[in-house]
């Protein structure tokens, strides 16, 4: 029998890291779920609730078991899941390849088969797999072959999350080893400058993510505003505006990345809802061939660009983005995307932001782009 696909489109869910950091328990697992419902994310897709690291003691048991935490699950994790599951959500876990976590709690190393067994008797739907603390002679490789196996002997369809931060040249290997998804960067920060140098350094890489396999850009800082208790993405760092909230959105939605949001959902603004559950957006993210996006360069401005993503149903999304601290009119000329004159009449535009039909448009399309921003259109090519 063939096993159905875990990750057909890049998954969508919720992580407890960047906003919480080490102080994760069941009432903020039992509230987020609820928030994730109330707030309309799980109709929009999120359904992955994902807890980071912290979340056990820092030994093992005499048999060698995970613990968990019991002064931050006191009903224990199984409740918490079973609540979660309850919810209609999937839950998510962490751990690491190597001998202890990022943040110095049990790693896997030497204990995957077990964890995964452990894992797959919780009720775990998916597992963010780091990369801390592996013995320096090892790679990377092997590691995440056997979390892998292990997760497909497991008895359970678990999303392998591979936290790998893109060393190793990890988009050339990943998906033969059986992951679903892969950490491609450093870890993001609620600033601008973070948003900007993820986006430029995955574009080279975008053609490697596919159906089951996708590149992760790491977890969205939408709706943070600079309030995360996690010191490499708090308020020290400062947040960024909405404009440059939804610009960092449609790029990851645009490049095919898993949007797993970081922010505490439970007092999200208006502005990071509207952002967070953009249907057209979201579709664009969720489109059923996965194909990367083409990059068009703007000979006006080295800091502005234009991508282009073919969509299943013949329509193209197409994203025009500034990342320098001037306005920018951005021209597309058709051609560029292979559509001659005597080809078409042109195409039809409709805005994915403002949600507006915009008409057909021949030849050429300029659209000015704020200070940091983003236009995104669904344009539908009209025959002669
Ligand atoms: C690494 C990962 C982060 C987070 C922390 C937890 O830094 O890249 O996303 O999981 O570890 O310690």
């Amino acid at each position: 029998m063939n096993r159905k696909l875990i990750a057909p489109v890049p998954p969508m869910g919720w992580n407890s890291w960047n906003t919480f950091y080490e102080h994760v328990n069941e009432k903020l697992i039992r509230t987020t779920a609820d928030a994730i419902v109330d707030q309309g994310l799980l109709d929009a897709g999120y359904e992955y609730l994902i807890i980071d690291d912290c979340w056990s003691m820092k030994q093992r048991d005499e048999h060698g078991r995970l613990v968990p935490d019991p002064d931050k699950f006191p009903g224990g994790i199984k409740s918490t899941i079973d609540y979660v599951h309850s919810k209609g959500l999937k839950f998510g876990i962490y751990s690491c390849c190597g001998v202890r976590t990022c943040a110095d709690y049990p790693g896997s190393f030497e204990h995957e088969f077990s964890d995964a067994e452990q894992f797959a008797d919780w009720g775990v739907d998916y597992l963010k797999y780091d990369n801390c603390d592996r013995p320096n002679s090892l790679s990377s490789i092997p590691l995440y072959r056997r979390m892998a196996m292990a997760l497909r002997h497991s008895g359970r369809d678990i999303l392998l999350a591979a936290c790998q931060w893109g060393t190793e040249h990890v988009e050339q290997w990943i998906r033969s080893t059986g992951a679903h998804t892969y950490r491609t960067t450093v870890d993001i920060q609620d600033c601008w400058k973070s948003i900007t140098s993820i986006a430029n350094a995955q574009m080279e890489h975008a053609p490697y993510s596919a159906s089951d396999c996708f590149s992760d850009m790491d977890m969205l800082v939408v709706g943070m505003y600079g309030k995360g208790m996690n010191p490499e993405t708090s308020a020290i760092i400062g947040g960024c505006t909405d404009t440059e909230y939804q610009t960092h959105f449609a790029l990851w939605a645009m490049l095919n990345s898993p949007l797993i949001i970081g922010c505490d959902v439970r007092s999200l603004s208006d502005r990071a809802r509207e952002i967070l559950t953009n249907k057209e957006l979201i579709a664009i993210n969720q489109d059923p061939e996965c194909r990367s996006c083409y990059r068009l360069p703007v000979y006006v401005n080295p800091d502005a660009f234009i991508l282009v993503k073919v969509l299943n149903d013949g329509d193209y999304a197409i994203g025009f983005f500034n990342f320098s601290d001037t306005a920018v009119r951005i021209p597309l000329h058709f051609w560029d995307m292979g559509l001659s004159l005597s080809a078409a009449a042109g195409m039809e535009f409709h805005d994915c932001i403002s949600h507006e039909d915009l008409g057909l448009h021949k030849e050429v399309f300029a659209a000015t782009v704020e200070v940091h921003g983003c236009k995104v259109y669904r344009c539908h090519p009209v025959k002669n």
